[in-house]
């Protein structure tokens, strides 16, 4: 079996899979709530929630798959990018348990974790990736589209300014959602309906035809509309949801926007899978959008199981699999950036 741990921002998490990518145990202990009363992450408070939950978590992942610390071959950690005290918390327990128990430890980049989470089923083993697929990242810290061919990972586009998970953030701190705000826009979104009239948000384009995402107009935008209309929690609840339907929606029709340019540039022979991947990823309306664009292209969608679209160590192990290259516990260093 393989161990996995991930500590990158605020939930800790530590997964225990086989090696055909059966996923024996996938623990997560989530600090959301000690960061709620702030509006986002604390990170020194994220460190030392990590420094609390990480063994006890450990034990009880071992202790649930019905196995020692004996059965581990390998341990896999996330080494980056994210806050740099988080990841520290994680890679100094992975390299102690790895030298302690004589193991390799693979340093897994927390962005390739979420790239190939498309690929792990809630049961049973994964399911077998392409040699080639076009990989989307949507997340609170990355809205990128990636081009994947074996283990080599090629970046399309990004964001130019904020990423799409920061946004439903943002912008729901602002109309008085808790945090983290992409599941309360869509929960409220649900209820309403978008009115693209009454909420003109902005498409953001840029002069030089890029496919790059941008989130910042749609951000700006959705602060001066609520104003406008006194959008708050603790206002009109039907405005509040058709605000949200909208938001969402624009937020949304960004991405299949930059995804067509994207798609329309690629070469033939083109990738034959989509996998979506990250928290947005569990966005009940953008799910179903991107099936009906997978219809529509013929191209098959792979989205993740909800529990593997936010973090999670299951995906983190996943990546250690695909990766092979352990390496010597004591050269795994924690970075905040990764190139
Ligand atoms: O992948 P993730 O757990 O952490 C990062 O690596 O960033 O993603 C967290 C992000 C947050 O911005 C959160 O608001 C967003 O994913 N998110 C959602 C939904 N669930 C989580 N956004 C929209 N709809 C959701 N259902
Ligand atoms: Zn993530």
């Amino acid at each position: 079996m393989i161990l996995g741990i991930e500590t990158s921002c605020d939930e800790t998490s530590v997964a225990l899979l086989e090696r055909d990518g059966s996923v024996r145990v996938n623990l997560i202990a989530s600090q959301i709530e000690r960061h709620r009363p702030f509006g986002g992450v604390v990170p020194e408070i994220a460190s030392r929630e990590h420094l609390q939950h990480l063994f006890p978590l450990v034990t009880r992942a071992v202790a649930d798959a019905g196995s020692t610390l004996n059965d581990i071959d390998c341990v896999a950690v996330t080494a980056g990018p994210g806050l740099i005290g988080a990841l520290l918390v994680g890679v100094a327990g992975a390299q102690g348990l790895a030298y302690g128990l004589g193991l390799p430890l693979i340093a897994i980049n927390h962005l390739e974790g979420h790239i190939f989470s498309p690929y792990l089923q809630k049961e049973g083993p994964a399911i077998p990736r392409p040699e080639r697929f076009l990989s989307m990242v949507i997340s609170g810290g990355h809205s990128s589209i990636y081009d994947v061919r074996g283990r080599d990972v090629v970046m399309l586009n990004r964001t130019r300014d904020d990423a799409i998970g920061e946004t439903f953030d943002k912008v729901a701190k602002f109309i008085g959602l808790p945090y983290p705000g992409g599941p309360q826009i869509e929960k409220h979104a649900n209820q309403g309906r978008a009115d693209a009239k009454r909420f003109p948000f902005p498409m953001p384009q840029f002069k030089d035809e890029s496919a790059d995402f941008s989130y910042s107009g749609i951000k700006a935008g959705a602060i001066r509309l609520a104003r406008e209309h006194n959008i708050h929690v603790s206002g009109d609840a039907s405005a509040l949801a058709d605000f949200c339907a909208t938001f969402q929606d624009a937020l949304i029709a960004q991405l299949f926007d930059r995804l067509d340019v994207v798609w329309s540039r690629l070469e033939s022979p083109v990738p034959t899978e989509l996998a979506i991947a990250g928290g947005v990823a569990a966005n009940g309306t953008l799910r179903d959008r991107v099936a009906q664009w997978g219809r529509e292209k013929g191209v098959l969608v792979r989205l993740p199981e909800k529990k593997f679209c936010t973090d999670n160590a299951a995906m983190i192990a996943f990546a250690g699999l695909q990766k092979g290259e352990p390496g010597d516990p004591r050269r795994v260093t924690a970075r905040s950036r990764v190139q």
